[in-house]
């Protein structure tokens, strides 16, 4: 079976999509699907290209098992839209702005990644870059609940369990 490519897409890819994509990452390798997925992450901004994930960011995954540091930043291309069958977005901005570069036959493929988490009560994961460390914190809370969900949703999982302890 073709995998299912998803790429997690924020504003700058050194805090939300890079820790998205390590969880997401993580949670389908602690349910054995990994081999069904191919898994990436991209920025709509060009500051950061070839950086790796803002420390903090790096710091929280850290503390949760979860190692991003060999990530580096890329910018989102023309040709992920077709690529990939999946472009999740961390929140409305980066959603609006996906939706614009994309082409019209892509723009299904473009959703926002809380869509999966619909109990968290937001539609958006805040950009934690100029906030403290608690940020951070929040923001893997909301990656983690909808990670889980969204690997429900493609598997017909009706639930992905919590690590346990977590
Ligand atoms: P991210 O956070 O979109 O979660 O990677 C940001 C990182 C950098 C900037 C903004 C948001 N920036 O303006 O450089």
């Amino acid at each position: 079976m073709a995998p299912t490519r998803i790429l997690f897409v924020c504003l700058g890819n050194i805090c939300r999509s890079p820790m998205a994509e390590g969880v997401f990452r993580r949670v389908a390798e602690e349910e054995g699907l990994i081999d069904r997925f191919e898994i990436d992450s991209a920025g709509l901004g060009d500051w950061h290209i070839g950086q790796a994930p803002d420390h903090r960011a790096q710091k929280a995954a850290r503390s949760r098992g979860v190692d991003i540091s060999s990530q580096s930043a890329r910018q989102v291309m023309y040709e992920d839209f077709d690529r990939f069958d999946l472009v999740l977005a961390m929140d409305g901005s980066n959603l609006a702005e996906l939706k614009a570069r994309a082409p019209h036959e892509a723009r299904g493929k473009i959703r926002p990644f809380l869509d999966f988490a619909p109990h968290v009560g937001t539609k958006d994961v805040p950009d934690p870059f100029f906030g403290g460390a608690e940020g951070f914190d929040h923001v893997l809370d909301l990656i983690e609940a909808a990670s889980r969900g969204l690997l429900a949703s493609l598997t017909g999982k009706e639930k992905v369990r919590a690590k346990r302890g977590a």
